[in-house]
């Protein structure tokens, strides 16, 4: 053994699995130093070759099993070993949501230092698979390949279209459903992946910046089915109309098809251009009493039915007087400024994405709510702006948390109370420990937008001391 470090790097070590972590790897100790294992569950008692070693953890990966976790269950999915699109499918969606409550306290506790916050038990799924209504798929020039893959000489090598291999940014897996889809998205997804092949419409590759293809978006309403089918390329092509006049014929749910331009480096599902191929440039779909104008560039949360579950815990600890008024950072197609405004006297949502920001004022002048407005830009640079006082600050920042100067301007406002939506128990931890100088950490909900995978959203409430 090292001094410094427990283990060595390329070593292989028996070890006993103990716990899940956010990530989804499974946690293993020697002592106090923790191993993250891909791919392992509690119970599981594996021989781990180490990948990566730091001073405080390493990372490995299962070499072999000296015993298999009871909790294991068969994956459904075939993809499951190389997709990075599931982590949990071999553990039982009862088990997923009990780790998931772990997760979500033990963060509060370890990164914020509250230890007597009421962390609630999540709020489980209705629907545990098909449950999404947006799947972003990435084309790759070399297709990752399953062990079974690479024992079939026939298949070509040079296309993909899929899910990344997970912790890869370049490495995609080719697929042919995702249960996380419903089965006709999956026939788009297998359309459009035979019609590049055909018609010889190459991926764009990462290092070499040729070809065309880079990503296909499938959105489908949860609330009257229709579809919205986005190709990113990397620019304009004839071929690509054709492709779109075939969907719309095969398809009939098809009522909006798209063609977003990048022709930057990043690798971005959002173009500079957006071209209309057929129908409109939007879809619709309802959470709660709301009927939502989405385009394809604008956040719409990908678990519809448990969206109105979401929103319904925030109404619930907003506890809004008709005179009160609100801040909806972070405000997206306006979802959660027109659910609050029926009780408020006035909501102003914040938005950086310009699409979002008229799907919310469209929304809102459909539904004839007056009492909204939204303003578009960073967050940052427009709250302090915000001369009058404010109530209430809805908050549901991207996956980083919110920027510091953000949290800075909040505690400056001082809002009676502050609803904390967040898709990432960390950053929401960091977070919490910045506003707890002036704020009670009052209760957090955790609620399951995303079964089968690690993700987990949290509603947090918070009130003024
Ligand atoms: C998690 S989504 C929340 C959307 C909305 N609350 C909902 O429930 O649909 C985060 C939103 O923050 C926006 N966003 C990201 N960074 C931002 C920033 N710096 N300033 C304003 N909005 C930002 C994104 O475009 C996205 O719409």
């Amino acid at each position: 053994m090292n001094n410094e470090y427990p283990v060595k790097k390329n070593q292989i070590y028996p070890l006993e699995v103990v716990d899940l972590a956010f990530g989804g790897q499974g946690v293993a100790k020697i002592e106090d130093y923790v191993v993250f294992v891909r791919r392992a569950l509690p119970g599981d008692n594996v021989n781990v070759k180490i990948v990566k070693r730091k001073k405080s953890y390493a990372e490995g990966r299962i070499e072999s099993f000296n015993k298999r976790s009871e909790q294991r269950i068969d994956p459904p999915c075939r993809f499951f070993e190389s997709c990075g699109g599931c982590t949990w499918q071999n553990l039982s969606y009862e088990n997923q949501l009990l780790y998931k409550t772990k997760i979500v306290s033990d963060s509060v506790s370890r990164i914020s230092g509250l230890k007597d916050t009421v962390i609630k038990p999540i709020l489980a799924s209705e629907q545990a698979f098909f449950y999404r209504n947006k799947m972003e798929f990435s084309f790759a020039e070399k297709k990752w390949l399953t062990l079974e893959e690479l024992e079939d000489k026939s298949i070509s090598k040079d296309f993909a279209l899929g899910l990344h291999v997970p912790g890869t940014f370049d490495k995609i897996i080719h697929l042919d459903k995702c249960l996380l889809q419903s089965d006709e998205a999956s026939a788009i997804l297998n359309f459009v992946s035979g019609y590049a092949q055909e018609n010889n419409l190459k991926p764009y590759g990462l290092r070499s910046h040729q070809g065309l293809m880079r990503f296909l978006v499938i959105r489908q309403s949860h609330y009257n089915k229709e579809i919205m089918v986005n190709i990113v390329t990397s620019a304009k092509h004839e071929k690509l109309q054709v492709l779109a006049d075939e969907l719309k014929a095969r398809f009939k749910n098809i009522s909006s098809i798209v063609n977003n331009i990048n022709s930057r480096k990043a690798q971005i599902a959002v173009g500079e251009e957006e071209i209309l191929q057929a129908g409109k440039t939007w879809i619709e779909d309802k959470i709660g009493p709301f009927v939502f104008n989405i385009s394809a560039n604008s956040f719409f949360q990908t678990n519809t039915a448990q969206a109105e579950t979401l929103y319904n815990t925030v109404i619930k600890y907003a506890e809004l007087k008709p005179n009160e008024t609100v801040w909806d950072l972070y405000s997206g197609t306006g979802t959660i400024s027109l659910y609050l405004a029926q009780q408020a006297a006035k909501v102003t949502g914040f938005e950086i994405t310009q699409s979002s920001v008229e799907n919310a004022f469209e929304n809102a002048k459909k539904y004839k709510i007056d009492n909204v407005d939204f303003i578009a830009g960073d967050v940052i640079d427009n709250m302090d702006a915000m001369a009058d006082k404010v109530d209430l600050v809805v908050t549901d920042p991207p996956r980083a948390g919110m920027h510091e100067k953000v949290v800075e301007s909040i505690l400056r406002a001082e809002p009676k109370k502050i609803v904390y939506v967040s898709c990432n128990p960390t950053t929401m931890a960091r977070d919490l420990k910045l506003l707890e100088k002036k704020y009670v950490i009052d209760v957090v909900q955790p609620v399951d937008m995303f079964p089968q995978t690690y993700h987990i959203e949290c509603v947090t409430r918070l009130s003024l001391r």
